[in-house]
């Protein structure tokens, strides 16, 4: 029976405290532990070591994990992925910063996680590399005589051909991610735009809908949209709406309605756009009359970006509060730090309005999570980006453009007015389009598409 290897950077090791916000390990950490399998990648610490990986067992998951060194790190992570890669991506090209140094670093960094994957190795694996930071490993595996199933899934977008070639070193890493069989993306435009790129100008040509060959060699490539466990995170929301969190929230808020967002505190989600959106809002409404709660988890605050971001958005809150505020009220409360999943689930609950506004996602499993959240009998409304993933399948949220303050502040005064009848017929059929898949459906349905057949032989 074949054994499912993941690699991706970030390893969510379980050490029984709250776990990594990111939708990668939200996504996969549920197959892993149904299912079972070896987990390598980052163990999240940067030492000069550089041994061999380290080994844990749970529950029928291996995890192994090496750390990087401190230049490792500030090449591969900092630099390449997250300060060129990321940015290019996600269609932001003015917050890229390249390094010819951190391109090589990041090659470097590639082999040397196929230098000690292979080892770990068995001849019938299903290897199922993710994002990003990996896209050189799919051709490193290869060169290392790796000749089994191979997968790729990019949790994030991909521009089109034009916007991707900004990225000093694409061509090639194209290229190299092309050695995997198949490769995932999370909605259509994100497959057709790495198709074009890949034909454009990375010498594949496409033989037949939804597959090129480099080489002559077939890649198939998916559409594979990232889902959550939608009942589960639904009965987590209603029960932790009567927790002790929850409570004193709702207790604060005075009977006023409850605007809220959950975000990676990054430069993609959106957060100033959306602060000047609230500022119209609150300027147009009476005082006192709504809260909104902001929680922007910091992240990669090596990235000069989201340091700035980090001061700018402070200032904005600052700026709203101090134009907008009472002696008895403040329009916005921002926290900068995460928070439990479970209790952010019963802050969802409590919420009218879901503001999820990035200017560019790969999916967004926010704005799924908010969906699942809600009380069905009186729902709230979901304020949702038409430039994040979700919106492919969420088409009943009010869809807005994040450049548009104006168009969302109006968004958002609609959702505060919509009538109990709208709200739940608007929310009926975004649950609709999330109740009936789950992680680990979207994780078997790749590793299906990945060898088709075998998938019987997996354990239940
Ligand atoms: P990304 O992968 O870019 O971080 P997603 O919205 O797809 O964005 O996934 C983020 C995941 O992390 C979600 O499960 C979300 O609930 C969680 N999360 C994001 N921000 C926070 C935060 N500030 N506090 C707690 N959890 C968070
Ligand atoms: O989902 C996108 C993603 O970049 C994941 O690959 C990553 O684990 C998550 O966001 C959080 O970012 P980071 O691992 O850089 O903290």
């Amino acid at each position: 029976m074949s054994r499912i290897v993941v690699v991706s950077n970030r390893v969510p090791v379980p050490q029984g405290n709250a776990g990594q916000a990111g939708g990668l390990a939200v996504a996969l950490l549920g197959l892993m532990q149904r299912r079972g399998g070896l987990w390598f990648g980052w163990s999240g610490a940067v030492t000069e070591a550089g041994g061999p990986p380290g080994i844990t067992h749970r529950g029928g998951v291996g995890y192994a994990t090496i750390d990087l060194t401190e230049a490792e790190h500030r090449g591969y992570y900092t630099g390449y992925s997250n300060g060129v890669l990321w940015p290019m991506l996600h269609s932001l090209p003015h917050l890229m910063t390249f390094r010819r140094q951190d391109l090589d670093i990041y090659r470097k960094v590639n082999r040397r996680f196929a230098d000690n994957l292979v080892p770990l190795l068995r001849r019938d694996d299903r290897i199922w590399v993710h994002d990003y930071h990996l896209l050189a490993l799919p051709g490193a595996l290869r060169q290392r005589g790796v000749l089994g199933a191979t997968g790729f899934y990019l949790h994030v977008p991909f521009p089109a051909p034009d916007a991707a070639a900004v990225a000093p070193g694409i061509r090639s890493l194209v290229q190299d991610v092309l050695q995997a069989d198949l490769l995932g993306f999370q909605t259509a435009t994100d497959r057709d735009n790495f198709a074009a790129t890949a034909v454009g100008f990375a010498g594949a040509v496409r033989t037949a809908d939804g597959v090129v060959e480099l080489g002559g060699r077939p890649i198939r490539l998916g559409v594979f949209p990232a889902e959550i466990a939608a009942p589960e995170f639904a009965a987590t929301a209603a029960a932790q709406a009567a927790a002790e969190p929850s409570r004193l929230l709702a207790r604060s808020l005075n009977g006023r309605p409850l605007l809220l967002g959950v975000d990676r505190l990054d430069p993609t989600k959106g957060l100033p756009e959306r602060l000047e959106a609230l500022r119209r809002v609150v300027a147009r409404r009476a005082p006192r009359s709504l809260t909104m709660l902001q929680i922007a988890a910091p992240s990669r605050e090596d990235v000069a970006a989201y340091r700035l971001l980090r001061q700018e958005i402070d200032a904005a809150a600052g700026a709203i509060n101090s134009e907008f505020g009472e002696p008895d009220w403040t329009p916005l409360r921002l926290l900068a730090r995460p928070q439990n999943r479970d209790t952010v689930a019963g802050f969802m609950r409590l919420a009218r309005v879901g503001v999820v506004t990035p200017i560019r996602d790969g999916m967004n499993l926010v704005a799924k999570e908010y969906i699942a959240a809600q009380d069905p009998a009186d729902p709230g409304v979901l304020v949702l980006s038409r430039f994040a993933g979700a919106a492919a399948q969420l088409a009943s949220a009010l869809l807005v453009n994040p450049h548009d303050a104006e168009g969302m502040a109006e968004a958002i005064c609609a959702a505060l007015d919509m009538s109990a009848e709208e709200r739940r017929a608007r929310w009926r059929e975004c649950w609709a389009a999330i109740a009936g898949a789950s992680p680990e459906g979207w994780g078997l349905e790749f590793l299906r598409a990945l060898s088709p057949g075998d998938l019987d032989r997996l354990p239940a």
